[in-house]
């Protein structure tokens, strides 16, 4: 392997403003506010209410705030990847979209999906383009405007999932920080406990599959759970092994926020305490793609030269996944 790593430089993120709470979910599904919290450890979740926005507005007002923190212009990317579950359409990808609205001329781009493990996968698919010494500037957005996709009649996943996202910048690294190892995994035996039926080339959108409802989230919420446990769990705990990483070489823990309960399970077989974990969950919910870079970018002011991450996350397919990694900057 070449000495080159692929470093984290940047980040930026992006909530919609219009917040929805516990509370008013309430009046629109048969749960309360302790039960969320409590078996989720969600308090509210961002919706991207207007009706022409969709995933790339989260990623493009992302990767401008990035570039704006970067001191860096759109031109100067040659390559977008987006991670995401709810691409604004089925093609072309989200991805060219985000370049042409944010001016990334010179770059190309593609999506990746990996439903909640998407983030991780696509980064550590960008690192290599890094490694390769070929790419200098690659931008991973991950995002995603899961409300698209939500049944607001269904309590057991519409009290779940928020929209949102951000985009991470990276650069090559020969100081020894970036990215230093990666374990993804997949399992499509999972579909069918968490997918979306209709609208792919399997069953493709008629009037049928719209009156019943097969366009949104389906999710056999406590199969996933046990899968996610044992999963995020195992995984966090073969890369620290791997890498002869004990609990107190590690600064941070960035759990997909998919419920309270799975990153407690994995911080728990780290043997991290829970004031080195990053959770979020309760401002945003699952934003699917979105929650490892909201996580990163919300801790940011936190993150010093040097600190060995853990970025870990399970989701729809099954896929699942960790990457480690070693901070390259002082805010
Ligand atoms: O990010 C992608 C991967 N996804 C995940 O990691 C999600 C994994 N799964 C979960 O987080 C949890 O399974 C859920 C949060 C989805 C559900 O929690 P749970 O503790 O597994 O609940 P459950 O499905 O076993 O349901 C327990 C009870 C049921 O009632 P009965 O049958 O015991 O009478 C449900 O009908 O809770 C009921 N229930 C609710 N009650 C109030 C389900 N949803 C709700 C709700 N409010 N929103």
């Amino acid at each position: 392997m070449s000495d080159v790593r692929a470093a984290i430089t940047a980040i930026g993120a992006w909530v919609p403003d219009y917040v929805l709470t516990n509370k008013e979910l309430e009046s629109m599904v048969d749960t309360t506010d302790e039960w969320i919290r409590t078996r989720t450890g969600v308090v509210e979740r961002r919706i991207l209410r207007d009706k022409d926005k969709a995933t790339s507005e989260i990623g493009v007002q992302s990767v401008n705030r990035l570039l704006e923190k970067r001191g860096m212009k759109a031109e100067e990317i040659e390559l977008l990847l987006c991670a995401t579950t709810t691409p604004d359409m089925v093609f072309p990808a989200t991805a060219n979209i985000i370049c042409d609205r944010v001016g990334a001329k010179n770059a190309f781009g593609y999506d990746v999906s990996a439903a909640c493990s998407g983030f991780l996968y696509t980064l550590a698919t960008a690192a290599k383009f890094i490694e390769s010494g070929k790419y200098k500037k690659v931008v991973v957005v991950g995002a995603d405007k899961m409300s698209s996709i939500l049944n607001y009649e269904d309590r057991a996943t519409c009290i779940i999932f928020g929209d949102g996202g951000g985009a991470v910048l990276l650069e090559p690294s020969t100081e020894g920080n970036g990215i230093m190892d990666e374990i993804l995994r997949s399992d499509g035996s999972g579909c069918e406990f968490l997918h979306q039926k209709a609208g792919g080339s399997l069953m493709p959108a008629s009037l049928e599959t719209v009156r019943n409802e097969l366009h949104y989230v389906y999710q056999e919420g406590k199969t996933v759970f046990k899968f996610a446990v044992k999963n995020m769990a195992d995984v966090s705990e073969e890369i620290m092994n791997r890498n002869n990483l004990t609990a107190d070489d590690i600064a941070w823990l960035v759990p997909h926020q998919a419920n309270k309960r799975i990153i407690d399970a994995t911080a728990s077989r780290m043997g991290l305490g829970d004031e080195k974990v990053m959770l979020n969950i309760q401002r945003y919910g699952n934003t699917t793609n979105g929650t490892l870079p909201l996580c990163l970018s919300d801790w940011e002011p936190r993150l010093k030269k040097g600190d060995n991450i853990i970025l870990a996350a399970f989701g729809g397919g099954f896929t699942w996944g960790a990457v480690y990694l070693k901070w390259a900057y002082d805010s």
